[in-house]
Formats: C-alpha cells, structure tokens, sequence
C-alpha cells in the first residue's frame, strides 16, 4: 500500500514541479502563428536557421502562460500549506528555459536537415525539459538542488513521464486540429 502512494506521490510531484513547464510547451502551440522568431532567414547551409514552426508569438504566449501558472503554485502554496514551492526565479527559468530548449532543439534539427515538423523521437519530447533544467541550475541552483539533484526519482519519473504526456497532449491537439502531426 505504501508503495503505491509513493509511487503515485512522486508522479504527482514530478509534474507539480515541472508544472511551469509543462504549461509553457503546449500554449506555444496554442498561441503560435505570425512572425517566426528567425524572421525567415537562412543559416549557411540554405536552411531556415530555426524554422517555420517557431513564432515569436508561440515562444511569448507560451512563456507568458508558463509563468501564470507557477504565480498560481505559489499564491496556491501559500493559501493550502503546500510545503513545496517553486521561486520565482525558477518559475521564469522553467517557462522560459522550456520554450528556449525547444528553439535550440530546432535550430540543430534544421543542421541536420530535418524540416519543419519531421520527427525527432526522444529529442523532440526532452527538448523543453532540458532547457527547463540547465536554465534553472544556472539561475536557481539552490532549489534546483534541492529538488531535482537531490531526488534522482523526481528526475527519473521526468524523463519517463514526459515522453508518455507529450505524446498524449499531441494526439489530443491533433484531433481538435490544433497541431499539424500527431507527435
Ligand atoms: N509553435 C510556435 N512557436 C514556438 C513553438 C511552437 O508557434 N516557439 C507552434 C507552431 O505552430 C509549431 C507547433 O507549435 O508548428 C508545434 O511545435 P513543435 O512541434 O515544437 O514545432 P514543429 O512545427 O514540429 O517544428 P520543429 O521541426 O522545428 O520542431
Ligand atoms: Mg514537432
């Protein structure tokens, strides 16, 4: 019995600390459209430097969106005794880290001459979650720390649980034609 309200106190925990994130990426969706953030120029090789996917409008919405949420855990912290709370210098990191991970992902999948939207399993899914984390050990290191580097199991259940979200948010903004591909 124990062992299965840890194991679903980690899962839960996991995504409340990752929420700011997990918010940011999919609103980018939601808010895309209008001028791509590399205003449509070229890298040397003759590729999109980032690509059409990424808007200036997707990266701003989503950060915005991303950032709302974790004022929202900490008003919400302080309202119920919720011990765990983000600062707010890692919920800005952990939006704009997301979104940031997610142009950088891009930039290199243009290098490699994928185009627009192909899929790139694994990469494409942890992309957010990185930049989330390097920006947020830079920024934060004191409650990156304690939560993250500390707690090799809330990094793990990160890594396996985000694959299995993303793939599920992208199948539902897919369906309701949100998104162009499944993935
Ligand atoms: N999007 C956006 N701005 C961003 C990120 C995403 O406008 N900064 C929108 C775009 O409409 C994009 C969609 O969200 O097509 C899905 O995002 P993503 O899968 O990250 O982009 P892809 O189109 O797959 O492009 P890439 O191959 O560069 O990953
Ligand atoms: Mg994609």
């Amino acid at each position: 019995m124990l062992e299965i309200i840890n194991f679903f106190g980690t899962i839960f925990m996991a995504m409340w600390l990752m929420l700011p994130a997990y918010i940011a990426n999919p609103m980018a969706v939601v808010f895309g459209g209008g001028p791509p953030v590399d205003m449509e120029m070229k890298w040397h090789d003759g590729q999109r430097i980032l690509g059409g996917g990424k808007t200036i409008r997707g990266f701003v919405g989503g950060t915005a969106c991303g950032i709302a949420a974790g004022l929202f855990q900490i008003y919400a912290a302080s309202v119920f005794d919720i011990p765990i709370v983000p600062t707010i210098t890692a919920v800005i990191t952990l939006s704009f880290g997301a979104l940031l991970g997610d142009i950088v992902k891009s930039f290199f999948k243009r290098r490699i001459g994928f185009v627009r939207g192909a899929e790139l399993p694994i990469i494409d899914q942890l992309d957010f979650v990185a930049g989330a984390w390097i920006l947020t050990y830079i920024f934060d290191p004191v409650w990156f720390t304690k939560y993250f580097i500390s707690s090799p199991w809330i990094i793990l259940t990160v890594l396996v649980l985000t694959p299995i979200l993303h793939r599920l948010t992208n199948i539902f903004g897919y369906n309701i034609k949100l998104k162009k591909e499944p993935w």
